[in-house]
């Protein structure tokens, strides 16, 4: 792929049937900061910067960041917002990107009084779409400590497939070394998944593929 990452044109938003995901913009900063005061506790255990954000300024600055390098395509982290009422849900984005392999790392949080719905899966489903359609992806992965299974649970029901388990990949923020598990898609099976809802890909109106078999447990 010879084009430059900068000159690929993004779309301003995605929407799914409940969420909308969007770059960062100046003034989103209240908002982020007020989603992590809520919710720091639930955050603790495996975000690192849980304990941040204590300031809008702060936040605010950070968003500006996310903007900048939303632009430069150097990594494209993006807000959920709910559809209905505007609120900020929390963030997500495409992470560790290699533009010559053309593969994307999906993360992602929720505040604490938004977990449980399915927002994270119709976000994390519409970020597939955006890789797999206009960035090209061969693949996409999630990387999620063993222990937390409900950030495991996102991956699985998108269809990805689990890789394998890297042993101390990670510690906690409470000192202790983690597993983490890593989960795959590629553009094919994407593509296989979309097909066998009977959707072009792209077309999902939930965002998410029909779910496989595919945890560590599966044969
Ligand atoms: C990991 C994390 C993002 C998962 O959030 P989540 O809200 O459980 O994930 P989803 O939005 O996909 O919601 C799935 C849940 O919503 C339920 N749900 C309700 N309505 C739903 C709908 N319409 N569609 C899909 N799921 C729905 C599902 O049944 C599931 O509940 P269950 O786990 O009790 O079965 C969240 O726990 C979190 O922010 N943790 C702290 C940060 C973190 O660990 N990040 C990941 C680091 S790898």
């Amino acid at each position: 792929m010879s084009r430059e990452p900068i000159l690929i044109d993004l779309p301003s938003e995605l929407r799914g049937p409940r969420v909308l995901v969007r770059p960062y913009r100046p003034g989103d900063g209240a908002a982020l900061q007020e989603a992590v005061s809520l919710s720091r506790e639930h955050l603790k255990p495996w975000m690192p910067w849980a304990d941040a954000h204590t300031t809008v300024d702060e936040s605010e600055a950070l968003v500006r960041r996310f903007d900048a390098r939303w632009r430069l395509r150097e990594d494209l982290g993006v807000g959920i917002w709910d559809i209905e009422t505007g609120r900020y849900l929390g963030g997500s984005g495409l992470h560790r990107i290699d533009w010559d392999v053309r593969r994307f790392e999906i993360g992602y949080w929720i505040r604490a009084d938004a977990a449980g719905k399915g927002y994270v899966t119709e976000a994390a489903g519409l970020l597939c779409q955006l890789a797999f359609g206009p960035l090209e992806a061969n693949r996409v992965l999630i990387r999620c400590a063993t222990e937390n299974r409900r950030s495991a649970a996102i991956p699985i029901r998108l269809g990805f497939l689990y890789e394998g388990t890297h042993r101390n990949e990670g510690r906690r923020t409470d000192g202790l070394l983690f597993d983490m598990e890593v989960y795959g898609m590629t553009a094919d099976r994407w593509r296989q998944l979309a097909t066998a809802e009977g959707m072009a890909p792209g077309e999902s109106q939930s965002g998410q593929a029909p779910a496989a078999s595919n945890s560590p447990d599966s044969p």
